[in-house]
């Protein structure tokens, strides 16, 4: 029970679909469910309208020849070697051994994994473990079917997991360069340092269109709108894998790229990832296919599935969009990959057991950790027909052609390829120029007063901030390590911060940059810029409630410099748009730079000017994403709501040097963050209040809204009963058979964080004490979770009365406060029956459960 709620979202109300709740306290698990039971989850008819949906047209076409060959393995594989193509654990979860004997089809690494846990692995180390691999799958077998095996890995702004590799700027700042010829010479240069470590497939390109940038991977999108992430995701795919038809595509040059998250990863609800989106079929296809259309007609080899639900549904069980339309209507061709155990979300699933999964078509589970009772139970239900046999023969087909046409049966081993081990094409500087000018045309000028920039020559520069010379922070997530944290600038070798491609422009027009994080000097500048913005985060880590910057200290440095008359540049770090109008305010100019990634020369390139004072670089970048006036524009902000609750910036905004700044320094800072300023919340009284809805879950996935006045699933059910006034008081009984929850839930985060020193008061009458473990949890995404067990005070209330218990919220302290999405979740797997009445936040002299 450990995992018990821990992971999974809440699944958003409206729907009754999904559950907040991890299914892995199941991984003891048997095998098998019987198809009975596997019918009897499936209650919604996954349907729409094919009409709605693009043909687009790979310009790939099937090969006769190879679809004969890949029928004739397919006869001659047993079922154990079928469903090991299915399996695809993580590196650090499989030995070699594992790999011949389960018969593995692939594997991966996922962001911040290295060859023996080294995050200093030579490029020698990562080819030495894909040969380990290709040999394990290689090994001779009774019926002679060998097939090679694959590995992919997140390369998502270049190699990004390997020390060395030149690391580009992020999705958001490529779409705000706009230049589609650029991204395809980036796919092809990232191909090729993929190479050099013996690796086949990147997990890339991502081509979520982001309509909430609330969510944390925002910057993952190139745009909020179709058209950029169109026009790109076909390039990239052309890049990564080369031409359909010529004779580099899916040479040893290059490497099978991924189109991700397939689809609406980028329109959940609040930008809440791995959430609900709840577009129509329309908007669906509008805004969120594009990627995917450009990507199969540039021949996009694999689509990796999204963790989001749509209108309820899971993705991983989405058969009407994974097989009716991205198969057979948009005629993908390819492999679908699942996402990191994402099918245990899929009602019904665990982990270790989802034949819905590979129903619905998904061809590979990737399933990182505790895979091996996966593939015994994924076997079985091949054997009872329960996945039927052309279901898994045409998720080996796929595989196996993805597999010919990479050339794998042909290549040898990874140390055989022609980049293999080539230390020198990591980083190389053909490679970082491709990054330097992707940087240049990135960054978008918001304001540029009595024209401060470029910088003249022969200018004394003080540089100042956080950013200045942190090449982690300027790289931002999946940069060595998962969420980007934890790297130091030596960590980056060959890379150059923003000071030191400063330093060096100022070597060469006569002026001089002096490096003062804190911003103090000894000389007075005549232009101090200063470099600050969002600390590296990813998926999962990275999501907020509101559109804030909300860090101070920069502010306070830059208006100390505006009260001593010193002109002031600002460098933004973003992830993602943010209201920072105090900042603008406190500027003469103001520039995003994003995550420019390794090559941090790129800002000097356009912000400073040349020995004559001659523009070197004008600013190019336009903003992919609107610009927010109020943090709290999200959501809406993508759509361009109208007059006067417009964006600050449009998409589209970026000066030029010829331009004069829309923006004074008048900006309205009025906005107050609409922290409660309550001293009370109330969650429950005689209803359950906006905008909380009262949920039950079980331990497999189903979830249910609570909407009339008795409702039960698995072991739990509930009753309206009465205790002042009629049906005011909500009866909860544990059955004891199996794990299960009630608790409420929101659609949208809530910000309770001003309630910190307060606690969460609930008025009980236990009926039936509990027989097991019972937690209370506050919820604020996928492994964003605290619960403090209340066990205890359950048993010691007195039975059949009315107690009021109160548990300080110093208990969920590792909770963010202010993104709730459930402030009341009860857990259990024993025997539980009490009544609820009167859920509360507030303050009380002595909780009866405290926290230090
Ligand atoms: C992410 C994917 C990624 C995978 C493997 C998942 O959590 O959503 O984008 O490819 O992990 O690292
Ligand atoms: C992996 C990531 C993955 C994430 C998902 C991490 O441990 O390194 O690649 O996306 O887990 O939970």
């Amino acid at each position: 029970m450990t995992q018990f709620l821990k992971r999974n979202l809440p699944h958003l109300p409206v729907y009754a679909a999904g559950v907040w709740m991890l299914a892995a306290c199941q991984s003891a698990a048997t095998v098998v469910s019987s198809p009975a039971a596997v019918a009897a989850t499936s209650a919604t008819t996954m349907s729409g309208n094919p009409a709605l949906w693009p043909k687009p047209i790979s310009r790939l076409a099937k090969d006769p020849a190879m679809e004969k060959r890949i029928d004739a393995l397919i006869a001659k594989m047993s079922l154990e070697q079928k469903v090991g193509q299915t399996i695809q654990p993580e590196i650090r979860h499989i030995s070699l051994t594992d790999v011949s004997k389960y018969h593995i089809g692939s594997v991966l690494n996922g962001g911040g994994s290295f060859p023996g846990n080294d995050k200093f692995a030579k490029a020698q180390d990562w080819v030495a473990l894909a040969d380990g691999f290709y040999k394990a799958s290689m090994q001779p077998s009774a019926n002679g079917v060998v097939i090679p095996i694959m590995w992919g890995t997140d390369a998502v702004h270049g190699h990004n997991n390997v020390i060395g590799a030149t690391l580009y700027p992020h999705n958001i700042a490529l779409g705000a360069a706009n230049n589609p010829g650029l991204i395809k010479q980036i796919g092809a240069a990232t191909a090729r340092e993929i190479g050099v470590t013996g690796i086949g497939w990147s997990f890339a390109p991502t081509v979520a269109v982001a309509r909430d940038a609330r969510w944390g991977r925002t910057y993952e999108s190139y745009a909020e709108s179709p058209e950029i992430v169109k026009a790109y995701a076909g390039k990239m795919v052309e890049g990564l894998q080369g031409e359909p038809g010529t004779k580099g595509f899916l040479s040893d040059q290059h490497v099978i790229a991924t189109a991700k998250h397939y689809i609406g990863d980028g329109g959940t609800q609040g930008g809440i990832d791995r959430g609900q989106t709840d577009a129509s079929e329309a908007e669906l296809v509008r805004l969120h296919a594009q990627g995917y259309v450009s990507a199969i007609e540039s021949g996009v080899q694999t689509v990796m599935v999204s963790f989001s639900s749509w209108r309820g549904d899971r993705m991983h069980g989405h058969k009407y969009l994974l097989t009716d339309i991205l198969k057979d209507h948009m005629g993908f061709d390819g492999l679908v990959v699942g996402d990191w155990s994402g099918h245990e979300f899929v009602p019904g699933c665990t982990r270790n057991n989802c034949a819905q999964a590979i129903n619905a078509g998904i061809d590979i589970f990737m399933v990182p950790e505790d895979w091996k009772l996966l593939y015994e139970n994924t076997l079985a239900q091949a054997r009872s027909g329960e996945i039927p046999q052309a279901r898994l023969d045409d998720a080996v087909r796929r595989i196996l052609r993805v597999k010919m046409r990479a050339g794998l049966f042909e290549r040898g081993a990874p140390s055989s390829y022609a980049l293999a081990g080539k230390s020198e094409v990591l980083g190389a500087a053909a490679h970082r120029d491709i990054a330097r000018q992707a940087v240049r045309e990135s960054l978008v000028l918001l304001k540029n007063k009595n024209q401060l920039l470029p910088i003249k020559a022969g200018s004394k520069i003080l540089l100042a901030g956080d950013g200045a010379d942190d090449i982690g922070k300027q790289a931002g997530g999946w940069s060595i390590s998962w969420q980007g944290t934890g790297n130091v600038n030596s960590d980056f070798p060959g890379a150059t911060s923003i000071y030191q491609g400063m330093a060096a422009a100022a070597n060469a027009n006569g002026s001089r940059v002096t490096l003062s994080v804190n911003g103090d000097y000894q000389e007075r500048p005549d232009v101090a810029v200063v470099v600050f913005g969002e600390n590296p985060y990813a998926e999962m880590q990275g999501d907020i409630s509101k559109l804030d910057f909300a860090s101070d200290k920069e502010l306070q440095l830059l208006k100390k410099f505006k009260a001593q008359g010193i002109p002031v540049v600002s460098l933004f770090i973003t992830g993602r748009p943010l209201w920072v109008n105090p900042e603008l305010n406190a500027s003469d100019a103001f520039a995003v730079i994003w995550q420019p990634g390794t090559e941090g020369a790129g800002v000097a390139d356009v912000i400073m000017r040349d020995a004559k004072n001659g523009v070197r670089f004008d600013f190019k970048g336009k903003l992919a994403f609107a610009w927010p006036a109020r943090p709290d524009q999200a959501p809406g902000l993508a759509e361009g709501k109208g007059e006067g609750d417009g964006p600050l910036f449009p998409r589209g905004y970026g000066l030029t040097y010829a331009d004069k700044s829309s923006v004074g320094d008048d900006l309205s800072e009025a906005w107050q963050l609409a922290k409660q300023s309550a001293q009370t919340a109330t969650i429950f009284k005689n209803r359950t209040l906006e905008p909380w809805q009262l949920m039950l879950a079980d331990d497999l996935n189903h979830s249910k809204t609570v909407t009339s006045n008795v409702a039960s699933l698995g072991a739990i059910s509930y009753r309206a009963v009465d205790r002042l006034v009629q049906e005011d008081a909500i009866q909860l009984q544990w059955s004891g058979r199996a794990a299960a929850s009630a608790g409420f839930f929101a659609k949208e985060r809530v910000d309770y964080s001003a309630l910190a020193a307060k606690a969460l008061v609930f008025d009980v009458r236990v009926k039936r004490a509990p027989t097991a473990e019972v937690k209370l949890a506050m919820n604020c995404g996928t492994d964003c979770l605290a619960e403090r067990s209340i066990t205890q005070a359950l048993r010691q209330a007195k039975p059949d009365q009315w107690e009021t218990l109160s548990v300080s919220m110093a208990c969920f302290a590792t909770a963010k406060l202010d993104m709730l999405l459930s402030p009341f979740a009860l857990s259990t797997s024993g025997e539980l029956d009490m009544v609820l009445h009167h859920v509360r936040i507030e303050a009380v002299p002595a909780a009866s459960v405290r926290c230090p």
